[in-house]
């Protein structure tokens, strides 16, 4: 599978763009929501979903429960341009050691997406996966964010799904997001991070 496969993610979301007017679309774009937007045009459940994955309420089991799929995506973003930006992202891996590169894709509650790759080194164990490399980069750009899905995109027939420490970081910070897993020309899989990470350790456990 080549890179230029990846034109019909690039060529559906540009479509997307044109057509649907103040959509949010394309890598990497800067935390401008802080709290809640103007206008919050999010439903009460919607709302009450997101609440439980943040503060104080994480550390109830109740908060960790599975939420329904309905509420794990936002309007603003649909699978395809929320891949096509980790598509994107992915151009920018450095990858030099292992030639696999990865492109991560995190969506906020607001439909605010921040992008990630992999970023090698030659001591090797320093090496940072793309799916951390978005958590933080949204970490150190904004308080109280919440997030809904991220998406990881490697140039393999087979998922890729995030690694050990990815998902811990990822459960921690996020929640039970859902994960879009894709190659460069289609989605391989949907799956909850509480699947992937089936009796987690968290905060709850150091009280
Ligand atoms: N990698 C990621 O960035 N995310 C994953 O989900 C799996 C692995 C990176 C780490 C390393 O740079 C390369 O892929 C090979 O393991």
């Amino acid at each position: 599978m080549g890179s230029s496969d990846n034109r019909s993610w690039k060529g559906d979301r540009r479509q997307r763009e044109r057509r649907g007017g103040e959509r949010r679309t394309g890598a990497d774009r800067r935390v401008v929501d802080r709290g809640r937007p103007e206008g919050d045009r999010r439903t009460t459940s919607d709302r009450r979903v997101a609440d439980r994955r943040r503060g104080r309420e994480r550390r109830s089991d109740a908060a960790w429960e599975a939420i329904p799929l309905e509420h794990a995506s936002t309007v603003a973003f649909d699978d395809a341009a929320l891949v096509a930006a980790a598509v994107d992202a992915r151009e920018f891996a450095h990858a030099q050691f292992s030639k696999f590169k990865v492109g991560a894709a995190l969506e906020t509650d607001t439909g605010v997406v921040v992008t990630g790759c992999n970023v090698e080194n030659a001591t090797y164990g320093l090496t940072m996966c793309a799916e951390r490399v978005a958590l933080f980069k949204a970490l150190s750009q904004g308080k109280d964010l919440l997030f809904t899905r991220i998406a990881v995109v490697a140039d393999t027939d087979d998922p890729t799904p995030p690694c050990g420490p990815c998902r811990q970081l990822l459960w921690e910070y996020c929640g039970d997001i859902e994960v879009v897993l894709a190659n460069l020309s289609e989605v391989k899989r949907r799956i909850r991070l509480s699947q992937l990470l089936p009796l987690p350790f968290d905060v709850r456990l150091l009280e």
